[in-house]
């Protein structure tokens, strides 16, 4: 297993039960092999059941997050604070940056440093490629990424992950179809190097401008994994068992005529729907803005709400995990 270069920062006695995340960063999926992977989502799914059961726990009792955002979020912010709450613990939210001294100019080292004298463990959202991996260098308690602009979003990776296991109950011998923006999508990115551990077949779905980077079908092509790219949805619907659809990242575009001439290029319909596999699972990261048709949500192979609240159980996960209490 990969180590990231800040991993176990935090020194003392380790807790016997999970030795390989506490103390750790979360920058990249790269840093995960598939036993890290079933040991999360095993914790994940004892989080959802305590939740289920009894709403909340206090394993994290007297333990703070600082959820600091550079960028807007509403899932992910969210679901960190409900995460740490249901853990029993506290959080400092810092989502308004403009707010913050961030807007007098005080670096990110120096806000890092900050917020790490008060709090156990740092979620930070940028907008630059590597911002969490610099954060990381800085600090010494752990930091979990929720996005470093177009580079990866880790945390979303895994709850997808987490989701088309639930869906479908398994992930080698899968053909997942990836529609959309998967250039900028960061969250393209991180699950489709995740699913590199696995046998996993696939399609690559967007127009020509928005292609997935080159560095990342290397990787995939390093790792033995096989993929096609195609500008239609229409040609992988009725093989595809995960359909995960991603909305054309506005904010990434500097010539704004090139974000409406690629933004209505999808959109999941019914008719669509009616050609797919019975047992499939559509997935979106969320927020959509029209790729996904809401008379498609009905459909029981509409996963995206469900995605949505594994988020959460996800995170109480990597939380519990690298404080060293899971
Ligand atoms: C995604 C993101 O921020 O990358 N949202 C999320 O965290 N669920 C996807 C997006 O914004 O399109």
């Amino acid at each position: 297993m990969e180590h990231h270069e800040n991993d176990r920062k935090i020194v003392g006695l380790a807790p016997s039960r999970n030795l390989s995340f506490y103390g750790r960063d979360i920058i990249s999926v790269r840093q995960f092999a598939r036993d890290d992977l079933a040991y999360i989502f095993g914790v994940a799914s004892e989080m959802r059941s305590i939740v289920r059961r009894l709403g909340a726990t206090d394993l994290l009792k007297g333990h703070i997050l600082a959820n600091l955002f550079y960028e807007p979020s509403t899932r992910t912010s969210s679901s960190f604070i409900a995460a740490m709450a249901r853990l029993g613990g506290s959080i400092i939210p810092i989502h308004g940056v403009q707010y913050s001294s961030v807007s007098k100019g005080e670096s990110l080292p120096d806000t890092i440093r900050t917020l790490e004298c008060y709090a156990d463990v740092i979620v930070l959202r940028h907008p630059e490629v590597g911002a969490s991996e610099v954060a990381a260098r800085y600090a010494s308690k752990p930091i979990i990424s929720a996005g470093d602009g177009v580079g990866e979003h880790p945390t979303q990776g895994l709850l997808d992950v987490f989701t088309i296991l639930s869906e479908l109950g398994r992930l080698d011998g899968l053909h997942v179809a990836m529609v959309g923006d998967l250039k900028n999508g960061r969250t393209v990115h991180s699950l489709t190097r995740l699913l590199r551990l696995y046998d996993v077949h696939f399609s690559y779905v967007s127009p020509d401008i928005l292609r997935l980077p080159d560095e990342v079908k290397d990787e995939m092509t390093e790792a033995g994994r096989t993929f096609e790219e195609t500008e239609r949805v229409e040609d992988v619907i009725a093989d595809a068992d995960v359909l995960y659809v991603t909305r054309v990242q506005k904010e990434r575009f500097a010539d704004l005529r090139e974000y409406e001439a690629v933004k209505d290029y999808y959109e999941i319909t019914p008719e669509l729907m009616a050609r797919a596999k019975e047992q499939m699972a559509v997935m979106h990261p969320l927020p959509r803005v029209g790729e996904i048709h809401y008379d498609v949500d009905d459909d029981p192979r509409a996963a995206y709400f469900r995605q949505m609240e594994n988020g959460m159980y996800i995170r109480m996960a990597l939380l519990a995990a690298v404080l060293g209490k899971a």
